[in-house]
Parts: C-alpha cells; sequence; structure tokens
C-alpha cells in the first residue's frame, strides 16, 4: 500500500484516549500496512502533563517502528521473507547474488544490459587501494577477521575525503552519482576485504581480484589461490556459497541494519555507517550466532550429551545458539534452504560430523513443549555454520561470510533512508531514574560507596605484583 493509501486509511480507524490524569481525551489514527496496524508515537505528545508530552517506552524495540520502508518483507508466524516482493525462495533458486543486490538496492530486477553494466561496475572496484591492502598486512596474526574487516572499511573511509560529508559537507550524498560510486565501491571490495583477512590468518600474499570471475567465484578465487596457473572453484561450492549469499542479503530491521539507518541520520559517511553496522552484526546474538551455533555443537560433542545440553537450557543456564528469532515465530524459511544446501555442500567435501548433532538437537528441540511454547524454530544461522566447518572455513570468518552479503541490504537501506522524507537524526528518549540535583562535593566531604572496580587479572599482573617495586 502506498503512503497516500496509509493515510486515507486513518481516516477509518483511530484510537480515542482519555487521559485521567487531566480528563482529556485525544483520536489517534491508526495507520494500516501489510505487516501491521500503527500509530504515530509523536500523537500521544498532545497529552501533556505538568509541562511534559506522553512519551511510549519500548527498550528493544519490542513494539516500535521506526521507518518506512520498501525493501524486503516477513511474515514471522507464516515464515515468509520476500526481497522486493519476490519470495526469498525464488530467488534462491533462480538469481544470483549480484542480481538480488542490484534488486535490493535499486528496487526492480536489472534488464540484461543494465545486469551487464551493474556487474561490470563492481568488478572493477574489487581492487582496493595498494595502501589499504598494506595496512591490513599490519594486523596481528591472530586478529579476529571481524575485527580487520571492520577497521580496514572504517580505514577506507579516509581515502574517500571528497566525498565525505563531514569535510565535503551535508549536501554530498544529494548527489546520486557520488552515491552510486560509494555503493559500487564497497559492495565491489568486500570480497576483496574479506579474503585479505583470511589470507592474513593463514599468512599467506593477498590475491589480486580474478578479472573474468563472477562474484562470490571470485571471492572463492582469491581466498584459495596459490600458485596455480588456473585456478577454478568447484561451480556446485560457488553455487552453495551464492545461494547462502543471496539468504543473507537483507532481512530488514535487523539490529545491524536498524544501526545503519541509525548511523546515517547523522549525516556520517557511508563506510563508517557500514563499518559500525558490521561491529553490531559480530555479536553473537546476531550475526556472531553462526559462530556461536558451531562452537555449541563442538562443545556438546557427542549425541549422547543432547539430553543434558536440552536440560541446561530449559534450566536457563544455557542458550540453544541457533534457535528462536525476534521476528520469526515460525521456522526461518532460509533455515529450510540452507539445510538443503548443507547436503548438496556434503556431496563435494564428505559429510560434516558436527550436522548429526545438528539435526538430533533440532529433533528433539522442536518435539519439545518448552520450545514449542516458546515458538523457537531454528534460524538460518542454525545449519549454516555447519556448512561453512564443511567448507574449510575457520569459525572466525563465519560472521565474515554473513556480513559481505549482508552489505547489500545495508546499502539498500542507506539509498531508501538517503531519500526518505520523514528521515530525521535518530535521538530516543530515556526513562531518568538517577538522582536529583546535588551539590559537587570536595574530596575530603564525600562518603565512601561501596562500588566494584576490579578488573581481570592475568598470572602475569599476579606475578608482577609480588614484586618490589621502587
Ligand atoms: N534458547 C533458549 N531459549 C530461548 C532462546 C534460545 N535460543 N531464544 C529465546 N529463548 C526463550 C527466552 O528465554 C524466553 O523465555 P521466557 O519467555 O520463558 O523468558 C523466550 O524464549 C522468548 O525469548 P526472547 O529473548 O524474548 O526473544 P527475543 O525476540 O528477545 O530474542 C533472539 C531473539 C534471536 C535474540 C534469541 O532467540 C536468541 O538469543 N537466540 C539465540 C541466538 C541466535 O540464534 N541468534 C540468531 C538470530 S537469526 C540471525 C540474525 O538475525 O542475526
Amino acid at each position: 500500500m502506498n503512503r497516500l493509501g496509509l493515510y486515507a486509511n486513518q481516516l477509518a480507524h483511530h484510537l480515542t484516549i482519555t487521559d485521567n490524569r487531566t480528563g482529556k481525551t485525544i483520536e489517534v489514527p491508526i495507520s494500516t500496512s501489510r505487516e501491521s496496524d500503527f500509530i504515530h508515537a509523536t500523537k500521544l505528545g498532545a497529552l501533556q502533563y505538568q509541562g511534559q508530552p506522553l512519551r511510549v517506552y519500548d527498550p528493544g524495540y519490542m513494539n516500535t517502528i521506526c521507518c518506512t520502508s520498501k525493501i524486503s518483507y516477513i511474515d514471522g508466524d507464516k515464515g515468509i521473507l520476500e526481497y522486493r516482493g519476490i519470495p526469498i525462495e525464488e530467488l534462491a533458486e533462480k538469481s544470483t547474488f549480484v542480481e538480488v543486490a542490484y534488486l535490493l538496492i535499486n528496487g526492480e530486477l536489472p534488464s540484461k544490459s543494465q545486469l551487464q553494466e551493474w556487474d561490470e561496475k563492481l568488478r572493477k572496484h574489487t581492487f582496493i587501494h595498494t595502501d589499504a591492502s598494506q595496512m591490513m598486512k599490519s594486523f596481528r596474526y591472530d586478529a579476529h577477521p571481524m575485527g580487520m574487516l571492520i577497521s580496514t572499511l572504517a580505514a577506507i573511509s579516509t581515502f574517500h575525503p571528497e566525498v565525505n560529508p563531514a569535510l565535503a559537507g551535508e549536501g554530498v550524498y544529494k548527489n546520486q552519482d557520488i552515491v552510486n560510486k560509494q555503493i559500487y565501491r564497497i559492495l565491489g571490495s568486500l570480497p576483496t576485504i574479506a579474503s585479505n583477512s583470511f589470507r592474513n590468518r593463514i599468512g599467506r600474499e593477498h590475491n589480486m581480484p580474478h578479472e573474468n570471475m563472477s562474484y562470490v567465484e571470485n571471492f572463492l578465487y582469491m581466498l584459495d589461490k596459490l600458485n596455480e596457473k588456473e585456478y577454478k572453484p568447484h561451480p556446485k561450492i560457488t553455487r552453495a556459497l551464492e545461494v547462502l549469499f543471496i539468504l543473507h542479503a537483507e532481512h530488514e530491521l535487523n539490529c545491524s541494519t536498524a544501526f545503519v539507518r541509525h548511523l546515517s541520520s547523522s549525516g556520517v559517511d557511508i563506510y563508517t555507517a557500514i563499518a559500525g553496522a558490521a561491529g553490531a552484526l559480530y555479536g553473537p546474538k546476531h550475526g556472531g550466532a553462526n559462530e556461536a551455533v558451531l562452537r555449541m555443537l563442538e562443545e556438546i560433542g557427542d549425541l549422547k550429551n543432547i539430553p543434558q545440553f536440552i536440560k541446561d537450557v530449559k534450566d536457563r543456564k544455557k542458550l540453544l545458539m541457533g534457535f528462536g528469532h525476534r521476528v520469526y515465530k515460525n521456522y526461518d524459511p532460509r533455515a529450510k534452504i540452507v539445510k538443503q544446501i548443507a547436503y548438496q555442500v556434503f556431496e563435494i567435501t564428505g559429510k560434516e560430523p558436527l550436522i548429526e548433532i545438528a539435526i538430533e538437537l533440532e529433533k528433539i528441540a522442536l518435539s519439545d513443549p518448552y520450545f514449542i511454547q516458546r515458538k523457537l524454530y531454528p534460524n538460518v544461522d542454525f545449519y549454516s555454520g555447519v556448512i561453512y566447518r564443511a567448507l574449510g572455513f575457520p569459525t572466525d570468518m563465519f560472521p565474515v561470510l554473513f556480513t559481505i552479503p549482508r552489505v547489500a541490504g545495508w546499502l539498500a537501506h542507506w539509498k531508501e533512508y538517503l531519500n526518505d522524507k520523514e528521515n530525521n537524526i535518530v535521538r530516543p528518549r530515556q526513562n531518568y531514574i538517577g538522582p536529583e540535583k546535588r551539590n559537587y562535593l570536595p574530596v575530603e566531604q564525600r562518603k565512601e560507596f561501596p562500588i566494584y572496580l576490579e578488573s581481570n587479572k592475568s598470572s602475569r599482573q599476579k606475578r608482577r605484583e609480588t614484586a618490589t617495586i621502587s
């Protein structure tokens, strides 16, 4: 429904609210959308008391819509996900990641020539500045690849001062050519930055992008090519990763995507916003979940340990990682596809033993009232980690494999945000429960409050503390 449709509907439905503090009654229009009806929080501000407007309290955004978007649609109860209206199942079967990125960012599937041009532009931007590559080499040998990716993205922002709003002026992103250029640069260079972070970890030189390979194939090529004259990744492995990229490309206002909009609202340059969003994705409750699933499966280690693990989850000592979702209260449609891909990958790589534990865990959890009552189903991360493991990726590369495709969704939201007439700097309010106004006391007059100030101490530090110091 378009915005005009929304407002037409507002006239038909409304809430009548009477404030018993003041006796004032207001009518708040209800807007209707494909997802859920809503009211505008600012309308409640008309209910003033002691000079203050009434506000809504919603930690964790449990029931808050914060933007209007046309990018993706989720029906969490039915387990539906669509990108620009197209079901994820169709895209996973018929499309490519580059085409899906075009769809997400530009709103429609490309024509043949548009796709060719888009692909060409992304390819051209797979090369990163040699200074950036050099900088990446100075990370420590055991640096987490996400740490490298996030810092490198932020660092590359300094390579383009002419299009950084902090330097070139706030209006710089009003120029669509500049916006497009940043999209090509970021999306094009992501596989190169990601593969460089992997090459650092294995102590190998960074590979240059191949001039004649698809986006995903080139990523695998840059990860793995050694001294071979011709190196071509297995087409089935390329396709498996391509489908995983499609499934991970976009998921409306998850923690990291919401963060892209949040950061963009300050007018910061897009590299910094993407680096910040990648930071949000890195957390184990979000994009780090596939890494956490693998560590969980390893910890369980054997089928015989599953009942005890499930008991620990029900006793709230542990979380069943890869289960549960803020939006899906049904089987995550992506998880179904990922489970199928797992078996396609095993045909080439051999079966990953942890899959047995994952399948048994899923079987037990889906028949246990604890999980049924809470509508906890496998999410996209439950099986993706097992595939990545079968493909030989170290566990800490998993969130990187999530980040590369998700950047397409982030850039789509950035572009939409820039053109949104309702966009405004994000500035929530708080419920202040701290001290009332009081005066500063000189140190001699203060009483001591018990405040815990200890921090972790290494054995080395403890040894140092036994030394005589003068
Ligand atoms: N294991 C055990 N219990 C769970 C789990 C879980 N994974 N997830 C939720 N619950 C319980 C929770 O304890 C609560 O129980 P009760 O009502 O008795 O207190 C109930 O289910 C509702 O959970 P919630 O915490 O209110 O749900 P939420 O919407 O706030 O959290 C979530 C969603 C994804 C953060 C959470 O389910 C979770 O931590 N899952 C594990 C991490 C994970 O797999 N994350 C990947 C999400 S999908 C990819 C992505 O978006 O990045």
